[in-house]
C-alpha cells in the first residue's frame, strides 16, 4: 500500500513536469513570425463585361441590388422600387480583425456614389447608402429608415460597421438632418453623425461624390473623407478621431454596401467604383514539434527519443501513462478493455466508409437529437398542425432542416408508414437545381423525420408579404423556378403535394427551390392513382401560388367580407380588369403583358382537371413562351370538386365545392 501511494505521488509529479514542459514547446514551436495580410480589391467598374473581374463570383447581391448594365454601377434598389432594400456584398469573406492580439485590421475603403431619382423629382429624401462590414453574406436588412443595415433592430449578436450616408431625417433615430453621414456600430441609431451641409456636401445633388474611409487598426483612428469625383482627396475630412472596432469584428467579416428606400418616396443609390485595401496582422503558424503522430512513433521506434530533450519527456510521459494504466488495470481488473485501448493506440479504429454527400441516407435519432440540440425551442423554424421544423448542424458541419412529424399524424396505419418511408426515399434520390435536396430520414417507432438541406435566403412567403417589394423580374423566375421543379417531379411520377409560397425557398441567388414536401397520407390504396391525384392538386395549387407572386396578396383574405385570391382574380378576369391585380408596389416598370400573361397561367391552373387544366409540361412551355396560352373561358366554369374530376382529395387549399 505504502508503495504504492509512492509511486502515485510520483506519477503525479512527473506527469505534471512533462505537460508543463510540452505546453511551453507548443507555444514556442505553433507561433511563427509575424506577417502582414494584406487584401486588394479594385472595381474601377461594375460594367458586367468588365474583363478584369467576373462579376457573378465576385460581388452578391441581395435584395434589391442589382447590377445596371447602362451605366456600370450597383444600383440599389433595381429600378426605383419603393420601400425596399438591398445589398451587394464582395463574396468572400476578408480577415479584419487578429483575434491573438486583438488587434483590428487597417483598411482603406475609396468608392464613388451618387444618388439621384430617376424620375426627376428635384429633391429625393428617402432611405440612403451605407458601406458595411457584416458577418455574413446572405442577410438583407430591412428598408426604409433602416438602411439594408439591420435585420431587427433588436439583433444585439448581429456584429456590423457601418458608416452611413443618409438622406432621410429620421428623429427617433437620432438623425440631424436629411443630409447626414453617420457611424454605426453594432446599432441603426449612429453613435457618431455628422452634418455635411457644413462641408458643402449634398449627398442627394444627384453629382458623383467620392468617399474614402480610412481605418488604422493600429492606433484605433478613424478618418472620412468626401469630396466631388474626379479630384484628389480633401485636404479637411468630415471627420477623423478614435473609434475601436474590436467588439464589432469577427476574424473573418464580409463588406459591401447597403441601401433602402422609404414608404412613398423613392431614390436610387448607384456604387460606381470601389477600392478596398487591408492589412491585418497575423502570425504564421508553423508545424509544430509534437504532433499526435510522434506518440506513436516512440512506440515503434525507440532511438527517436535519443535525438531531442522533448522527445524524452514525451517518452517518460507515455511511459508513465502505460505504468497508469497497468497500475489502474491492475487494482480493477477489465481485461476486455485492455484490449479496446490497445486497438485504439496503436491501429487507427476502421472508419465507416463515407457515403457520397450527395445522397440521402438514414439518420439515427442521436445524430439528428445532436443537431437539433434536443430538439431545442431556441431551433424551431415552424410548425404546422402535422409537424414542427427545426434549423440543425450536422456533425460535418452543414446546415440542415429537420421536420418532424408528429405522433398522431402517422400513427393510423402500418401500411400508410410503409408508404410515407417509400416516397420518402424516393424523393430523396431526386436531383434538380430547384428542389431542395432531402439529406436524408430518420424513421423509428415514434419519430418520423426528413432532413433537408438549408436555404439560407428564407421562404418566398417572407419576401411576397413581409418587408419589401420584390422585383417583377424575380417573381417571373420565381415562377418558371417553381414550374420546372414540378415538371420535373411530375415527369418522375411523383408529386410535391404542398405547393404554397412558405413551401419555396430562395437561396442566397435568388435561385428558387421547392422544399417541404407533403408526403401527406391519404385513404387510396393505388399508389400510381394516388400519385396522379396528387399531381392535379400539385397544379392546382400551383396556380394559386402565381397568383399569390403576381399580386403580392396572401391566398385567404385578410380582411371578412373580402373574397379569397383565386374568387377574386376570377371575377377581375369576368370584368376584364385582371391588370388591376398586378402588383401596384411593384411600380411601372413591371412589363404588365408578360405580368397578365403569367396571371392567365395561373388562372388556367385551377381550371376544372377535365375542363382545360393544363399538365406542368404544358406550363413551362407557356412560360417560356414556346407554345401559346389557350384562351381563359369567358367565366368561371362551375366544379363541385377543385382538384379533380373523380375525387375530391383535400390538402391545402379549400374541399368546399365552388360558388
Ligand atoms: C505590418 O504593417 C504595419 C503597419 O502597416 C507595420 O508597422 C509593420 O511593421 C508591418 N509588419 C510586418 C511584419 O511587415
Ligand atoms: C447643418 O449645417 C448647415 C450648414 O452649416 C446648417 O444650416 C444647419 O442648420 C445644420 N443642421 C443642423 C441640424 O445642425
Ligand atoms: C407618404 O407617407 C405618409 C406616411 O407614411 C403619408 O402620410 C403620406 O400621405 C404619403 N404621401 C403620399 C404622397 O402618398
Ligand atoms: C484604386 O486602385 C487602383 C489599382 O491599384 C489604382 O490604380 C487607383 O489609383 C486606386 N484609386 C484610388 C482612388 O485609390
Ligand atoms: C535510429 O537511429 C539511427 C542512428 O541514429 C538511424 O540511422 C536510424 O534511421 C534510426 N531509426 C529510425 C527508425 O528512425
Amino acid at each position: 500500500m505504502k508503495f504504492s501511494t509512492n509511486l502515485f505521488i510520483f506519477i503525479i509529479l512527473t506527469t505534471t513536469h512533462t505537460i508543463s514542459l510540452a505546453s511551453a514547446k507548443k507555444k514556442k514551436f505553433t507561433t511563427g513570425p509575424e506577417i502582414n495580410i494584406t487584401k486588394h480589391l479594385y472595381f474601377p467598374n461594375f460594367s458586367p463585361n468588365n474583363p478584369i473581374r467576373t462579376l457573378n463570383q465576385d460581388i452578391t447581391l441581395l435584395g434589391s441590388a442589382a447590377i445596371s448594365p447602362e451605366n456600370g454601377c450597383i444600383q440599389i434598389p433595381e429600378n426605383n422600387l419603393q420601400y425596399s432594400a438591398g445589398r451587394a456584398i464582395y463574396s468572400s469573406p476578408i480577415r479584419l480583425f487578429d483575434p491573438n492580439t486583438r488587434t483590428p485590421a487597417s483598411f482603406e475603403s475609396t468608392f464613388t456614389f451618387q444618388i439621384h431619382n430617376p424620375t426627376n423629382r428635384p429633391e429625393p429624401i428617402s432611405g440612403g447608402l451605407s458601406f458595411i462590414i457584416v458577418p455574413d453574406e446572405f442577410t438583407v436588412g430591412r428598408p426604409g429608415p433602416w438602411l439594408g443595415m439591420l435585420n431587427d433592430a433588436c439583433e444585439d449578436e448581429y456584429k456590423v460597421v457601418a458608416v452611413e450616408f443618409d438622406t432621410r431625417m429620421n428623429p427617433e433615430f437620432g438623425d440631424p438632418n436629411d443630409n447626414h453621414v453617420g457611424i454605426n456600430l453594432g446599432s441603426v441609431v449612429s453613435n457618431i453623425v455628422i452634418n455635411v451641409s457644413e462641408f458643402g456636401v449634398h449627398l442627394n445633388d444627384g453629382t458623383v461624390h467620392r468617399a474614402w474611409i480610412i481605418y488604422d487598426g493600429y492606433r484605433k483612428f478613424l478618418e472620412i473623407y468626401l469630396g466631388p469625383d474626379g479630384i484628389v482627396r480633401p485636404a479637411r475630412g468630415v471627420y477623423s478621431g478614435n473609434l475601436d472596432l474590436s467588439p464589432y469584428l469577427n476574424e473573418y467579416m464580409f463588406i459591401g454596401f447597403s441601401g433602402s428606400t422609404g414608404n412613398n418616396r423613392t431614390e436610387v443609390h448607384s456604387i460606381c467604383s470601389w477600392n478596398f485595401t487591408s492589412v491585418s496582422r497575423a502570425f504564421l503558424r508553423v508545424p509544430s514539434a509534437e504532433s499526435c503522430e510522434s506518440k506513436f512513433a516512440i512506440e515503434n521506434y525507440p532511438n527517436v527519443s535519443s535525438k531531442t530533450p522533448s522527445s524524452f519527456y514525451i517518452f517518460v510521459a507515455v511511459v508513465v501513462l502505460v505504468l497508469i494504466t497497468m497500475v489502474s488495470l491492475y487494482f480493477n481488473r477489465k481485461p476486455k478493455e485492455t484490449n479496446d485501448s490497445d486497438e485504439i493506440a496503436v491501429v487507427p479504429k476502421e472508419k465507416q466508409r463515407p457515403s457520397p454527400p450527395t445522397r440521402a441516407r438514414k439518420f439515427n435519432l442521436a445524430e439528428i437529437n445532436s443537431a437539433t440540440r434536443g430538439f431545442a425551442e431556441l431551433q424551431v423554424l415552424g410548425s404546422d398542425s402535422r409537424s414542427v421544423t427545426y434549423k440543425g448542424s450536422l456533425v460535418n458541419g452543414c446546415n440542415v432542416v429537420v421536420k418532424r412529424f408528429s405522433g398522431k399524424f402517422l400513427s393510423a396505419r402500418v401500411s400508410d408508414r410503409r408508404r410515407m418511408i417509400k416516397e420518402v426515399k424516393a424523393v430523396g434520390k431526386i436531383r434538380h437545381p430547384n428542389v431542395v435536396s432531402i439529406r436524408g430520414w430518420c424513421f423509428d417507432r415514434q419519430e418520423t423525420i426528413v432532413v433537408y438541406d438549408f436555404v439560407p435566403n428564407g421562404s418566398l412567403d417572407k419576401w411576397l408579404f413581409g418587408f419589401g417589394v420584390l422585383p417583377w423580374t424575380r417573381r417571373f423566375k420565381v415562377v418558371k423556378d417553381v414550374a420546372e421543379a414540378l415538371s420535373y417531379l411530375h415527369s418522375k411520377d411523383l408529386a410535391h403535394k404542398n405547393v404554397k409560397t412558405s413551401s419555396v425557398f430562395l437561396d442566397v441567388s435568388f435561385r428558387t427551390l421547392v422544399g417541404d414536401f407533403g408526403f401527406v397520407m391519404s385513404t387510396i390504396e393505388s399508389t400510381r392513382f394516388e400519385s396522379l391525384v396528387s399531381q392535379k392538386v400539385d397544379i392546382f395549387e400551383f396556380g394559386v401560388l402565381v397568383l399569390e407572386v403576381v399580386s403580392g396578396r396572401t391566398r385567404r383574405s385578410v380582411n371578412p367580407g373580402e373574397l379569397d385570391l383565386l374568387d377574386l382574380a376570377w371575377a377581375m378576369h369576368e370584368t376584364d380588369e385582371k391588370a388591376k391585380l398586378v402588383d401596384r408596389r411593384m411600380g411601372l416598370v413591371v412589363n404588365p403583358d408578360q405580368a397578365i400573361r403569367v396571371l392567365e397561367v395561373g388562372l388556367m391552373c385551377t381550371l376544372n382537371d377535365n375542363k382545360g387544366r393544363p399538365n406542368m409540361e404544358e406550363v413551362v412551355e407557356y412560360l417560356n413562351f414556346e407554345r401559346p396560352v389557350p384562351e381563359l373561358p369567358m367565366t368561371r366554369p362551375v366544379s363541385l370538386f377543385p382538384y379533380s374530376s373523380t375525387t375530391g382529395l383535400c390538402s391545402g387549399y379549400t374541399c368546399a365545392p365552388f360558388k
